[in-house]
């Protein structure tokens, strides 16, 4: 019997669980991470915080099991994605906290290159809109607020990556400067047609390519963990962003399937098969590469705020005291009463792609209670995704059959009720809700040559479907509160 690793670096905690071969989770560890928030819609992790945990976590593993590192087979990385890191070549250490993927300090920047009429063409080569949540332009604060940064970086002693990038770096004791296609389609500078660094959009974003990492394919060789670290060398063998990982553990393996993830934010992605073209208000991004496989692509929506609303319910409002006490204050009442959240505290993303839009809570009365606020806040989750969805369903020309549901929010029964009502259309939850730990543990077995391709799908079980039981009119009416709520937050900062 062979053994995997997946590493799952997420927005505010790190997690590593060691698998079966055949995808049996058999133990996990966790760190927290350390979330930064220096000035107002600005948001820093700590590189080395986010090493040091995931190799406690890898440490603690495999100590706890009585496993040697030898008979791991594959390590698998999925990762937070566009979240930007800097360092030294030579000595791994880190030039800047991580800018993450939240942080909108680079939105003068994308505003002006949109206004400048840059649009069209990050839209034709990258599949992404110009929006600070994107790698590019966070790379470019980095560099311009950095003194000495760039001509270090034309130098070739200064290394960029996403989070896998940095991990892998680091994991391999700085012998591997690489990433993964799905990673790489995320910065706003890879051609995802070409499959390769983008000259032009390197000039847009006065990137030098020097700081660049190689580009591999989802289940590549992408370097040996050194050895001293966990005992023996661990090939890594898998490695993709936690929204494609997640599709991938779902088993969304063909064109017209898609996942919704909860996590800090929600992702819907929708598999497209080999088809790359841009949708309007959707992005498109690669999900990855098997062996002798063509890329696939997917759509996106992304929605920046989900469960990070309930958790200012709890730490920002203190209306509740823990996310998971949530779902009971909001079954204490029998609809929100009017009362809409929009939770753009980091911008909107899908379909509106505003970075000045902030929250509002929207028809309030003299009856609103708290309960009617953590209603609103799932609501806003499942709505948030509807548009997503609606605007995939519009670009693709496909009709959504089903969602798959994961992430930490799908234990919520009402949230899926919900999401169900709200799109119409049945919301299922997989026994594990775990798909984006599972995506990359499949890939690193697949990269091991552990596990045939053709029987990953065997492990997706099905735990519960949610059906709709809306009439269209409650639905439609909801909705337009919906829209018109929305409508208030966007443009909201000058
Ligand atoms: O694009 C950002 C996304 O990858 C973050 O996911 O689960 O860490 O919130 P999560």
């Amino acid at each position: 019997m062979a053994y995997l690793i997946s590493i799952d670096q997420g927005t505010t905690s790190s997690r590593v669980t060691l698998y079966t071969e055949r995808g049996v989770p058999l133990r996990n560890a966790g760190r927290p991470l350390t979330q930064h928030f220096p000035q107002p819609g600005w948001v820093e992790h700590d590189a080395e915080e986010i090493w040091q945990g995931v190799l406690d976590c890898l440490r603690q593993v495999l100590d706890e099991s009585s496993l040697s590192a030898t008979q791991v087979a594959g390590i698998g990385i999925t990762n937070q994605r566009e979240t930007t890191v800097i360092w030294e070549r030579s000595t791994g250490r880190p030039l800047h906290r991580a800018i993450v993927w939240q942080d909108r300090r680079t939105a003068p920047l994308t505003t002006q290159l949109r206004e400048a009429g840059h649009e069209a063409l990050v839209r034709q080569k990258t599949g992404l809109l110009l929006d600070p949540y994107f790698s590019a332009s966070k790379l470019n604060w980095l560099l311009a607020n950095l003194p000495g940064v760039r001509e270090r970086a034309l130098a070739g002693e200064i290394c960029f990556g996403t989070v896998d990038s940095w991990l892998i770096y680091r994991l391999t004791g700085g012998r591997s400067h690489v990433t993964d296609l799905s990673n790489a389609s995320r910065t706003l500078l890879f051609d995802i047609k070409a499959l390769s660094w983008d000259d032009e959009l390197l000039e847009l974003f006065d990137v030098p390519r020097p700081l660049l990492p190689d580009v591999l394919p989802s289940t590549a060789c992408f370097g040996h963990s050194d050895a001293p670290l966990l005992g023996a060398e661990i090939p890594i063998t898998g490695v993709a962003g936690d929204q494609q990982a997640a599709l991938f553990g779902q088993g969304c393996f063909q064109p017209g399937l898609a996942k919704v993830t909860y996590g800090t934010g929600a992702f819907v992605v929708l598999n497209c098969g080999a088809c790359s073209t841009p949708g309007e208000g959707v992005l498109t991004t690669i999900a990855w590469q098997l062996p002798g496989e063509p890329v696939c692509y997917a759509q996106e929506g992304s929605i920046f705020i989900a469960g990070a609303a309930v958790q200012w319910l709890v730490e920002g409002l203190g209306i509740v005291a823990s996310p998971s006490e949530v779902e009971a204050l909001a079954r204490s009442v029998p609809d929100s009463g009017g009362v809409y959240f929009v939770p753009a505290l980091s911008g909107l993303g899908t379909p509106y792609w505003d970075p000045q839009a902030r929250g509002v809570i929207a028809g309030l009365t003299r009856g609103s209670s708290a309960g009617h606020l953590a209603r609103a806040a799932l609501e806003a989750i499942a709505f948030q995704t509807v548009d997503a969805i609606r605007a995939m369903e519009r670009s693709s020309g496909l009709t959504l059959r089903e969602l798959r549901a994961d992430g930490g929010a799908a234990a919520n029964n009402l949230l899926l009720e919900l999401q169900a009502d709200l799109l119409n259309a049945p919301v299922v939850r997989p026994r594990s809700t775990e798909g984006t730990s599972l995506g990359a543990a499949l890939l690193a077995g697949i990269g091991a040559g552990v596990l045939d391709p053709q029987r990953v799908g065997e492990h997706w079980e099905l735990e519960r479907e949610f059906v709709p039981r809306l009439t269209d009119q409650v639905r439609e009416r909801l909705y337009r509160g919906w829209g018109r709520a929305v409508r208030l937050s966007l443009g909201w900062e000058d």
